[in-house]
């Protein structure tokens, strides 16, 4: 089993003593599928699901990504089980924007009651007083981040931050306009956008929140839902002695410091695969080579 300090260092979220290890873990595919409902009701296989969320925080990973509308409920409810009382060094980050409906739909929910009912049931589902970190998931395009001012929900976020129910607030599907008004509002630790090898719109973004320490965190790392595939990155991955996935999730270790991962699987062997990433070292030549397949323009 991997040794803590083996999961590619530790990061400290920016103006915070909150240190977690740059390898986490996403929660996200714990949760079943009902026909074309993706993220809905039980695990495929609840005992795996448990395992997995336990070798993980075992193996030392201290960050794992959820919210309260993956199943709906279902993923908090499935990492108490597994991991409360919850380790002092743990930090579960989730997020608010959103309730689904019966048809499997992703619904936006950014009222003041609807945002406070979410983190209470955040609270309640995880069985914690406080949430480490919540992030505020604009809507206002479901797929892709999209301008439109989210002062509203963020002062709202920012109140029960006052009142002890959230730690630190974070972003998530956001545009750099949109991560300016906000740090204007309250600090922002972190940022969740959708990034990979292959899609790289938030190049600039990384580096610019790079220089102010606040972490970036990518969903979809290995291609989500459909995960990356690519005869060219498994022929490199192959030389190297590893798989295409451990190679997007080095390369995204490599990328930038302030990157934080938290690949999602719900399988024990993946989960495996993917922590055995963060010791994969990458030469020089290689990472030129992955750079410049990763552009947009050679997306595969
Ligand atoms: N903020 C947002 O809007 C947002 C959106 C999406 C996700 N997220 C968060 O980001 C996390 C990561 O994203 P994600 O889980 O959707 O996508 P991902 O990490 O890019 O990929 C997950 C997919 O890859 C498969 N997989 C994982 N490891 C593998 C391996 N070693 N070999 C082959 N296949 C592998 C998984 O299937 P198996 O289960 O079979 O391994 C699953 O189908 C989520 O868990 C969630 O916490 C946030």
């Amino acid at each position: 089993m991997l040794q803590q300090t083996e999961l590619a260092g530790s990061y400290t979220l920016a103006g915070t003593a909150v240190s977690v290890n740059r390898m986490g873990y996403g929660a996200m595919q714990l949760a079943g599928r009902d026909g074309d409902k993706l993220v809905w009701g039980p695990p495929r296989d609840v005992d795996e699901a448990m395992a997995v969320l336990q070798e993980a925080v075992a193996s030392g990973v201290n960050h794992i990504d959820t919210a309260d509308f993956y199943g709906p409920h279902v993923t908090n409810q499935i990492i108490r089980k597994a991991l409360s009382p919850y380790p002092g060094d743990l930090v579960i980050v989730t997020k608010v924007s959103t309730r689904r409906g019966d048809d499997g739909s992703w619904i936006p929910a950014f009222s003041r009651e609807e945002l406070t009912a979410q983190v209470h049931d955040n609270l309640r589902n995880l069985g914690v007083d406080a949430l480490d970190v919540v992030n505020l998931r604009s809507m206002f395009s479901i797929h892709e981040p999209a301008e439109g001012s989210m002062e509203a929900p963020l002062t709202v976020l920012a109140e029960l931050q006052q009142k002890g129910l959230i730690r630190h607030i974070g972003l998530s599907n956001v545009t750099s306009a949109q991560i300016a008004e906000a740090r204007r509002i309250v600090p922002i630790v972190c940022v969740q956008n959708h990034y990979n090898l292959v899609h790289r719109a938030d190049d600039a973004l990384i580096d610019d929140l790079a220089r102010d320490g606040v972490a970036y965190v990518p969903f979809f790392p290995l291609g989500g839902f459909t995960p990356l595939q690519s005869a060219e990155l498994s022929d490199i991955a192959a030389k190297l002695g590893a798989t295409a996935m451990q190679l997007a999730l080095a390369w995204l270790l490599e990328r930038s410091r302030n990157i934080l991962l938290i690949p999602g699987t719900s399988s024990l062997a993946h989960l495996r695969e993917n922590l055995q990433a963060a010791q994969l070292q990458i030469p020089s030549e290689v990472l030129a080579n992955l750079n410049s397949i990763g552009k947009p323009e050679k997306e595969f």
